[in-house]
């Protein structure tokens, strides 16, 4: 079957868009009526006017487009598209953290679950992050969760003090300095850029920190030859489509190995199919999550 013939025919048929994000597969990331970072994702599903989306991403992603429209049927191709990152912060733990240190206003970051976003105040991405914490004024007092390297990151850059929930990615955590350094020796020309969910031994090398949309930016608009990136392989598809003259790698595993969200990859054309023609692997959510979850992402989208 044409699955990209097909898919075209179904999503007039139903009115539909496809979201992926630079994670995805490539041949997902082609067929996208958006293709993005979280917060370009979150910005186009508040606006999009379709009756129906399918969201090529993980689970947290989906939830967001279904929160922002609670009235429109949303998709994710796969159920098991989890998030490593928002499994580190379980709604129960996280209540009960919340319990110990009242008075805090607590920013969390988009990859968390629906029941997480609705005990925050704001909801951030790694593309609007220091102007979220930013919001807030200097007596406030703040709770940062679930991604620890990127809230020690804006501790850091914002000079404000946050109280970090101990959250990780998978794929960003494994890197670390010593691959950096290897790399480095291996290519001394080449610009080092990362994303904030790397450790902190490692942003300490990078001329550039930022979302997946920031990072490719970069590169788009900076004249070096060469560059490393220290994130998830798949935005090489969109980095090597925009800058095809520039050679640019990924940041590996000393062995040589790379570290791709296997949650991403659970997204291709047989899924996306299926969900426009059989209508299966739709989010359903609770009312009052919704509601209550989407009062921080609608502040973080006025605020970005
Ligand atoms: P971005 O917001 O930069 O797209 O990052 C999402 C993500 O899951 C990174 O691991
Ligand atoms: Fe989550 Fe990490 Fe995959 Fe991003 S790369 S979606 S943070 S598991």
């Amino acid at each position: 079957m044409d699955f990209v013939k097909e898919i075209e025919v179904l999503k007039k048929e139903k009115k539909a868009v496809i979201l992926a994000h630079y994670y995805t597969l490539p041949e997902v990331q082609e067929i996208a009526d958006c293709l993005g970072d979280s917060l370009a994702l979150a910005q186009y599903a508040e606006k999009t006017d379709a009756e129906t989306i399918v969201f090529a991403g993980v689970h947290f992603m989906a939830e967001t487009a279904k929160i922002l429209n609670p009235e429109k049927r949303v998709f994710i191709p796969d159920m098991g598209s989890r998030c490593s990152l928002a499994d580190t912060c379980p709604a129960k733990e996280f209540a009960e953290f919340l319990k110990e240190n009242p008075d805090h206003k607590v920013i969390s970051y988009i990859n968390c679950s629906a029941e997480v976003k609705a005990m925050s105040d704001v909801i951030c991405t790694s593309g609007n992050a220091e102007r979220i914490v930013g919001s807030f004024g200097e007596g406030d007092k703040l709770i940062f969760a679930p991604d620890e390297n990127l809230g020690s990151f804006l501790v850091k850059k914002t000079g404000r003090q946050m109280l970090l929930w101990n959250g990780g990615c998978h794929v960003h955590f494994k890197l670390d300095e010593e691959d950096y350094k290897e790399a480095a020796k291996a290519y001394p020309e080449a610009v080092f850029i990362a994303h904030p969910e790397c450790r902190e031994s490692l942003l300490k090398h990078a001329a550039f920190v930022g979302s997946t949309t920031a990072l490719i930016k970069y590169v788009e608009n900076n004249d070096a030859p060469m560059f490393i990136v220290a994130t998830e392989e798949g935005i090489m598809h969109e980095l090597s489509r925009r800058c095809p003259s520039k050679k640019i790698m990924i940041l590996k595993k000393r062995e040589r190995k790379v570290y791709n969200c296997a949650y991403m990859k659970l997204n291709n054309l047989q899924k996306i199919h299926a969900c426009l023609k059989d209508e299966v692997n739709e989010i359903i959510m609770d009312r009052e999550i919704m509601e209550k979850a989407r009062k921080p992402i609608m502040r973080m989208l006025s605020l970005s």
